[in-house]
């Protein structure tokens, strides 16, 4: 059958996975990959499958309602998934107010446009994809998040991500629009951009640069393949259950400083160093504000109901990943370049000037 999905943010990380999997995966669809290419986006992401006849590009704002409402009118949109966001906890302390706009206000600009242009057609889906961070944060070593666990965003960015979880809801409770929310823990892999903890690392060992650990390094993630949450992403929108919400999770907990010295040990092997060579790049930094201490999800309901489980582990995962940043130092070298470099050195100001 003929669908035509519209797939936001789909030059980002994440997006860009999901995107390159239903290309492959569902030759029927026409996938239609709208991203405003910010600093995070990034076309190169999606070189191998641009030439695909089920691939599309719209270049477009998800907070400008009226192009929005004329795409769907346009390509008659049928179903969404929703990836674009600003996604840096970082970012979202130094600058709430884009967060709000873009998550929470471009959320509700493309709910806005399938309210209207669905009304007569059943055959729809729009899926939210949310993050683990609404939740707040676990004490260590206690219980992990469930679906039913109580919001409690504490970050500028996962407050905006709450809120536009809560208007997802929303719209399946009032206009009862086919709505299906997950909540996912920390990614990692191939074209995550250089700001987040793992890609960042192996960039500045690779290079020999200051490895900026928040406060002691005690926080701890729970760690997935981004892979596997597209994965999870596929079946929750074509087989999840309307109204709800699917936790994704790795169920592989990580405390920073251990993961960080096993990206070391990983990257030093790699780059045939010697064993251990890169832990005098470790600094530690004034801690994060409002950093949360531990984030850690059941996802038995995804298991259970839809039959997901991750696929390899996460050494095999790891070092995929590290071997990936190695051979594409053309592709961390062009995003790491211009507006970033600016954005990265006031960063971190205080390592650069020593
Ligand atoms: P990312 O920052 O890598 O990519 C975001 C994409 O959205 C970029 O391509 C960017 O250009 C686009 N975008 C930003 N503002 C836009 C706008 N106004 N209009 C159109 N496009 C815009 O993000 P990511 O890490 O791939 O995360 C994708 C989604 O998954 C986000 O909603 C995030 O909250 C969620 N999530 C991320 C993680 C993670 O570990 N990265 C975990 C759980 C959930
Ligand atoms: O849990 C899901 C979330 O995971 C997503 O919703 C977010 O979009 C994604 O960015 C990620 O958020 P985190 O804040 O957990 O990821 P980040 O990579 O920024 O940081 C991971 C941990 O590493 C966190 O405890 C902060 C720490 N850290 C991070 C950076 C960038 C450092 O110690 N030093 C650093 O330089």
């Amino acid at each position: 059958m003929q669908r035509n999905i519209l797939i936001t943010g789909g030059a980002g990380f994440i997006g860009s996975h999901v995107v390159r999997l239903f290309v492959n995966k569902y030759p029927n669809y026409q996938i239609y990959n709208l991203d405003e290419l910010t600093y995070a986006g990034n076309l190169a992401n999606l070189k191998d499958i641009e030439q695909k006849p089920n691939y599309h590009f719209i270049k477009a704002d998800i907070i400008d309602f009226e192009s929005i409402l004329n795409i769907f009118r346009e390509k008659q949109i049928c179903g969404v998934i929703h990836l674009a966001a600003e996604s840096h906890v970082d970012r979202s302390i130094k600058d709430p107010f884009t967060f709000a706009k873009t998550n929470v206000l471009g959320t509700l600009s493309l709910l806005q446009a399938s309210k209207i242009c669905w009304e007569n057609n059943k055959d729809t889906r729009f899926y939210h994809i949310s993050t683990d961070e609404v939740y707040g944060a676990l004490e260590m070593n206690t219980d992990l998040f469930t679906e039913e666990t109580k919001y409690s965003p504490h970050s500028p960015y996962s407050a905006s991500k709450a809120s536009s979880d809560h208007f997802v809801r929303a719209f399946y409770d009032t206009y009862e629009l086919n709505t299906v929310i997950s909540n996912c823990s920390n990614n990692y892999g191939p074209y995550q951009f250089p700001e987040k903890l793992i890609p960042l690392f192996i960039n500045n060992i690779v290079n020999e640069k200051p490895l900026p650990v928040y406060g002691k390094g005690e926080n701890v993630r729970d760690w997935l393949f981004v892979e596997d949450h597209a994965r999870a992403i596929d079946l929750i929108f074509h087989k999840g259950q309307t109204g709800e919400t699917y936790n994704i999770g790795g169920s592989n907990e990580w405390k920073n400083i251990d993961l960080i010295k096993e990206l070391i040990k990983i990257t030093d092997e790699l780059l045939h160093r010697p064993k251990g060579y890169s832990e005098k790049l470790i600094i530690y930094v004034t801690d994060r504000a409002g950093h949360d201490l531990r984030y850690a999800i059941d996802s038995t309901k995804l298991q259970r109901e839809l039959g997901w489980q991750p696929q390899q582990d996460f050494q095999t995962n790891l070092r995929l990943t590290v071997e990936w940043y190695l051979q594409n130092s053309d592709w961390l070298n062009n995003v790491t370049s211009g507006e970033y470099l600016n954005y990265y050195k006031t960063m971190y100001n205080e390592i650069y000037e020593n």
